[in-house]
């Protein structure tokens, strides 16, 4: 959580940036990112060996396996996993791939069994991996090693009731990947929100091309003017950056703002609030990246992140996630999609999502294109090349042809715990002419 004097230097840094002229003094200039990010094979494949191999991923949820025995197929990264809540209580995950010939293990999206059974030969496989039966045992050699053949583990872990996956075994656990978020988020009540809807759609685009329209405010005026804009002022937008990736985005409403228009946006009749939010969560838009692939703007009426998963160097899965407090008999709450039931899902994209996604595939033609050199990003896009910092820091810049890689300039100064703005701020206002 954070204490009122955090909040208090927070709302005046908001305030602050609203009264700048320049980007504040010290920051980097960012160098034109080159086009080739978003359009080379090479690069994709480098993001999927170093980083999607290697980050902590959203998976889901709890109430996907409420009790011991329910298992969840889930391939969001590709490789076929299983996620099973075992009968010892214990949440794993598992490659969904049986170690005799490969066939998978569980075949349906979800169930429920206190053992798992190859539907091929009917390896039979305990909650917790382990491999307990083999038909036909005899035709095996006698010193057939069972033991060592349970299902490949993947490394699996929980924040609250929401369930992360990692592929790399020798990943830091997930509570020091997140780090100072884990802190941040104790407010939002991960350990009690519970899953009101999860719906996906495909997009043409490159998943960062998907996911950046999330990361800055620069576009709210002109793509959101009557969604978003109304909320979020971005005049006195506060960006700040994290170890690991991570980025946290804070805004005040407009002063303008009418609060009928945000409670009706915010607040549909019935839905419980989550009563441990403060005041920047109740007050502010307050948006966070959690590298790679997570975007969630924090309220104290949802956790409702967007996933972007690439599918192909020019396709994104995203994930349009609803998570809230107890909403007893009223509909589950669903802040990013509408019904539809022209849709596969039944489900289409909110108009905040569809204006946000609108230009994704044109963008990706554009990208194609001859006439896309390279992207320049201003102070107020900097989340989004901090998170291209991060993308190469962890691939390693060894690893990454020159012509690829994005130079690191925005250094330890401009990440959290340190913060240069503040000290700006102390000048400026003692050289400001006394209020009355
Ligand atoms: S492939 Fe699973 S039992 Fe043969
Ligand atoms: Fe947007």
């Amino acid at each position: 959580m954070m204490d009122q004097s955090e909040v208090a230097q927070l709302k005046a840094l908001m305030e602050w940036e609203a009264t700048r002229t320049a980007p504040p003094e010290g920051f980097p200039r960012l160098p034109d990112m080159p086009a080739a990010r978003y359009t080379s094979a090479e690069y994709f494949a480098l993001e999927q060996t170093h980083v999607f191999r290697k980050s902590w991923l959203f998976a889901g949820h709890m109430d996907e396996i409420p009790e011991p025995g329910c298992y969840m197929r889930w391939h969001n990264a590709g490789d076929p996993i299983v996620i099973v809540h075992g009968m010892d209580g214990v949440v794993r995950a598992f490659y969904n791939t049986c170690r005799h010939r490969g066939a998978p293990v569980v075949t349906e999206d979800r169930g429920k069994a206190s053992r798992l059974m190859c539907g091929y030969h009917n390896w039979t496989y305990k909650t917790d991996g382990s491999l307990v039966g083999v038909p036909e045992r005899r035709d095996f050699p006698a010193d057939f090693d069972m033991s060592c053949r349970g299902l490949l583990p993947v490394r699996c872990e929980l924040f609250g009731k929401v369930i992360f996956v990692n592929f790399d075994a020798d990943a830091m656990p997930l509570i020091d990947w997140l780090g100072p978020l884990a802190r941040e988020w104790e407010e939002f009540a991960f350990d009690r929100i519970r899953l009101a809807a999860r719906h996906s759609f495909d997009l043409n685009c490159n998943w960062k091309v998907a996911m950046e329209a999330n990361m800055e405010v620069y576009h709210v005026p002109f793509i959101h003017p009557a969604t978003v804009a109304p909320l979020v002022d971005s005049a006195r937008n506060l960006n700040t950056m994290y170890p690991n990736g991570h980025a946290r985005m804070l805004a005040p409403a407009p002063r303008t703002t009418n609060r009928e228009h945000v409670r009706a946006i915010d607040s549909p009749a019935g839905w419980q609030q989550i009563d441990s939010v403060g005041e920047l969560g109740r007050t502010c838009t307050q948006s966070y990246t959690l590298f790679p692939n997570w975007v969630s703007p924090l309220s104290n009426f949802f956790v409702p992140p967007l996933v972007f998963w690439p599918t192909s160097l020019t396709t994104t899965r995203l994930e349009l996630v609803t998570m809230a407090l107890d909403w007893g008999d009223a509909p589950a709450p669903d802040l990013w999609t509408v019904p539809d039931d022209r849709q596969p899902n039944g489900r289409q994209m909110s108009p905040i999502i569809l204006e946000d996604t609108q230009f994704g595939e044109a963008i990706q033609h554009s990208m194609q294109s001859a006439a896309f050199r390279s992207v320049p990003l201003s102070y107020q896009e900097a989340r989004i090349y901090a998170f291209h910092q991060s993308l190469d820091a962890m691939i390693g810049e060894g690893n990454i042809p020159s012509e690829l890689r994005v130079e690191q300039v925005i250094g330890e100064a401009w990440v959290w715990p340190s913060e240069p703005r503040l000290a700006q701020m102390e000048r400026d206002r003692a050289a400001a002419p006394h209020p009355g």
